[in-house]
């Protein structure tokens, strides 16, 4: 049962997706009736070149999401991951969200792979902003007067490093692995459960859908929602 493993691991490394956020009310990139990346192309909003090029489309894409994030807010299962993690049951939770819910329910080793879409920064001068100033349609620095984007990942940009550089240790350290609501399907990110795996840790991947990454796993959950999930093992650990 994975709720001995969490019971019983002395390092468990959570590492989660879009689908961590779903049940918040946040829609994810892929999944087939919902996601993303079915409505929009990526290319056309989220990335350098749409930054460059279509400028009024991707502040328009971002300035929805930030609102959004800041409707919305973490579900049981960030409290959950939160509350475990001051149990000690949870060393640190690796994300690719930028959401920003698990430090909201109160997780403090996040290593944000992606970014955040609580700040801004002017693309000129560098200036850190609150993304408040982005929700009310503000895309000008006030200092320079450059535009402001988001402090996420675009595609075509590297990730930041320090976080990738705590991701790596954490998921070399693991002796538990559990992926929460990621298609595995972005690279660097996806190598994490691999580097943990060859390191030794259990791997767990629960994912209502298929994963490139479940031949790997030493336990897969599809077609339940994480929320459950994570509730089910709740009840179940010491
Ligand atoms: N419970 C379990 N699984 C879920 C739930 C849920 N409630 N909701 C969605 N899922 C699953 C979907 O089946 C899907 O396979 O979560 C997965 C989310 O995958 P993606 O939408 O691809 O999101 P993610 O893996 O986080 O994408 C990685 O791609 O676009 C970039 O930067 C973006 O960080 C993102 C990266």
């Amino acid at each position: 049962m994975i709720s001995d493993w969490l019971n019983s691991s002395r390092y468990t490394v959570i590492f989660t997706g879009a689908g961590m956020s779903t049940e918040s009310g946040l829609p994810d990139f892929r999944s087939a009736n919902q996601g993303m990346w079915q409505q929009k192309d990526p290319s056309r909003v989220a990335s350098i070149e749409a930054l460059n090029n279509n400028v009024e489309e991707f502040m328009d894409f971002y300035r929805k999401r930030v609102i959004r994030v800041k409707e919305y807010g973490p579900h049981k299962g960030h409290r959950l991951l939160s509350e475990w993690e001051k149990r000690g049951l949870v060393k640190s939770i690796i994300t690719q969200n930028v959401d920003g819910f698990h430090q909201k329910a109160g997780s403090e080793h996040v290593a944000e792979l992606h970014g955040t879409l609580q700040t801004v920064f002017c693309n000129s001068c560098g200036k850190v902003f609150n993304s408040e100033e982005y929700a009310n349609g503000i895309y000008q620095c006030t200092t320079c007067g450059g535009y402001l984007r988001p402090s996420v990942v675009l595609f075509g940009e590297m990730l930041p490093e320090e976080p990738f550089n705590i991701a790596f240790e954490e998921a070399a350290r693991a002796e538990l692995f559990i992926v929460l609501g990621s298609s595995l399907s972005v690279t660097p990110a996806n190598q994490f459960p691999l580097i943990a795996k060859e390191n030794g840790a259990q791997l767990v991947i629960v994912n209502q859908e298929e994963t490139p990454l479940d031949r790997f796993a030493d336990q897969v959950i599809h077609d339940r929602k994480i929320g459950d999930v994570l509730v089910e093992w709740d009840r179940l650990l010491k």
